[in-house]
């Protein structure tokens, strides 16, 4: 019995030894390599992202199957993941940080095991999910028995999905299909010159197709965040990347079942500068551009607006702000971008902004001054029927509040698409300077009156005036009922804030059906 005891006193000395080794694992050079390039431990990242000494690890034992893939029976526990959970502002969250010291942070059967348990722990307890990615993808030693993990691991990204907020953070390589978990999470985030993903690298894109890339222009920070919209913000560097990932909680719910942070009111009812600025924002000439994130800031609590995928699809804004203490999503045209209109990026990013808001019951407040859907081939030929679709689909079957303001442009399919009552939205404000109308004036009298302004073009003033006074307001819509209120801009944080304190116990009946089948 006494040996017995001190066999297993050695074991777990022995095994304590191990732990702590391996939490030092790196060579010196191979971390003095990883400090000149900039980057942090994956333990280090984990003391930024949460709160001190809040971390508790899962794991720390497991090893991975040495024997059995002729590996070094010297390898750390651990196998190259760091799993647990810990609080961000007291909040409890679940989190993996890929170690890129061992073996390169490739995933292996047991660092999969490892993070598909703390997803499942993620999942059961009702709290965020957020991944520190690391890794040059699937362990090649381990063929087979790693892509299974990976398929895993997205089977439970989807299984998450609308039920916990799921953060990515991209620290390193992130390749093959390892990308698609990222893909599949709600938000992604990646630091300039150090985060990559892609499917193919530059190597097997050379030898597959001749084209030459650089890693950074194939699948860089920048690349993700300006061309492909795959990442929602661009960090400068690791610190600014794990702070955005706490901002953005502060916004969410743990699950789609629990309310958001609420945090104390800050604004008063009664006028402010800020609002009263609204009044000569719009310039005279409708053409010209002004910026909407005014009306934004305007909008929000301390003109605190946490912008979402900013560098993609800079003609319309999404992001999160606070109205009386109570998260909402902001959707606004940009007329100084592209003068505002829709095009495929623009309707996929404000499309799945919308349903993020609606899976964790934020409501949505959009600000409407849109010119309408992008003319051209290239739009056309690239399905904007099909993926501007999903900007409709998305509003209507949203059954959180939804309020909308238009400030001036709304025409045609995109008066429809961007939050109108036809869709769903509960209350419906537009400025005195709105042009509610199937198109802007002057598409519209050439239209209307050719042979007229052809066989007498002075005609053509009076014709677009008569235009203007009778069809291009708000006045026909709030006549029917689609516009609520008429207002003036420096009414439209009250009113706003109004609206969503009306609507803060909206119910919705939808019918029963498995899922619908939005156009993807
Ligand atoms: C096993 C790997 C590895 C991998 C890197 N290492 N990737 N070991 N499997 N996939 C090891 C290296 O051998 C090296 O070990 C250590 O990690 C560090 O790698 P380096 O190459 O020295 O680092 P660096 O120069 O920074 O380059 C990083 C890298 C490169 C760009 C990630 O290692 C690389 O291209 N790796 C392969 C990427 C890849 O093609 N992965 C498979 C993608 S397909 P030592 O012992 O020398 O320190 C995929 C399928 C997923 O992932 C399917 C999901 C459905």
């Amino acid at each position: 019995m006494t040996d017995d005891i001190r066999t297993t006193k050695g074991k777990l000395s022995d095994l304590r030894r191990r732990v702590e080794a391996s939490q030092n694992v790196a060579t010196d050079a191979a971390l003095e390599k990883r400090r000149a390039a900039g980057k942090l431990t994956a333990r280090e990242r984990l003391a930024l992202l949460l709160d001190q000494g809040s971390f508790v690890e899962f794991d720390a034992f497991s090893t991975h199957h040495a024997d059995r893939f002729g590996m070094d029976k010297s390898h750390p526990l651990g196998d190259g993941v760091v799993t647990g959970y810990g609080t961000i502002d007291g909040r409890t969250v679940a989190v993996y940080s890929q170690d890129f010291l061992v073996l390169g942070g490739s995933l292996g059967e047991v660092m999969g095991k490892k993070i598909t348990k703390v997803m499942d722990f993620a999942l059961k307890s009702g709290i965020p999910m957020i991944g520190l990615n690391d890794s040059g993808g699937a362990r090649i030693q381990e063929g087979v028995a790693s892509l299974s993990q990976y398929g895993e691991i997205f089977k439970r990204n989807v299984r998450s999905s609308g039920v916990i907020p799921q953060i990515s953070v991209i620290l390193g390589p992130c390749a093959g299909g390892a990308v698609y978990s990222p893909a599949i999470t709600d938000f992604t985030i990646m630091v300039d010159e150090k985060s990559h993903m892609f499917i193919t690298g530059p190597d097997v894109i050379k030898a597959v197709t001749g084209e030459e890339v650089t890693m950074e222009d194939l699948g860089g920070a920048r690349a993700h965040n300006t061309k492909t919209g795959n990442s929602h913000y661009l960090a400068e560097n690791e610190e600014e990347a794990l702070e955005y990932v706490k901002a953005i909680l502060s916004y969410l719910p743990s699950n789609n079942l629990d309310d958001s942070p609420i945090l104390p009111a800050t604004e008063s009812m009664d006028s402010a500068p800020t609002d009263r600025a609204l009044d000569s924002i719009i310039p005279d000439d409708a053409n010209k551009p002004y910026d909407i994130r005014t009306v934004v800031e305007a909008i929000v609590d301390e003109a605190d607006f946490l912008e979402v995928h900013s560098l993609f699809a800079p003609n319309i804004l999404v992001g999160f702000g606070r109205v009386e203490g109570h998260s909402v999503g902001i959707i606004a045209n940009q007329p100084s971008q592209f003068a505002g209109t829709l095009d495929i990026d623009a309707s996929e990013k404000a499309a799945r902004f919308v349903r993020t808001c609606d899976a964790f019951g934020i409501p949505v407040v959009t600000i409407v001054d849109t010119p309408g859907f992008l003319p051209g081939t290239e739009q056309e030929w690239n399905g904007i029927i099909r993926r501007g679709a999903k900007l409709l689909y998305a509003y209507a079957e949203a059954s959180v509040p939804l309020v909308t303001v238009i400030t001036r442009k709304a025409y045609g399919g995109a008066y429809i698409v961007m939050g109108s009552k036809h869709l769903g939205s509960d209350i419906n404000l537009a400025w005195p300077t709105s042009q509610i109308a199937v198109m802007g004036a002057q598409g519209a009298i050439n239209i209307l009156y050719r042979k007229e302004i052809a066989a007498e073009p002075a005609k053509s003033k009076e014709l677009l005036d008569t235009y203007e006074e009778e069809l291009l307001n708000p006045y026909i819509a709030a006549d029917r009922g689609f516009i609520d209120a008429v207002i003036e801009p420096h009414q439209t944080r009250q009113e706003i804030t109004k609206a969503l304190r009306a609507l803060r116990n909206k119910r919705v009946d939808l019918p029963t059906r498995k899922h619908g089948n939005i156009p993807l």
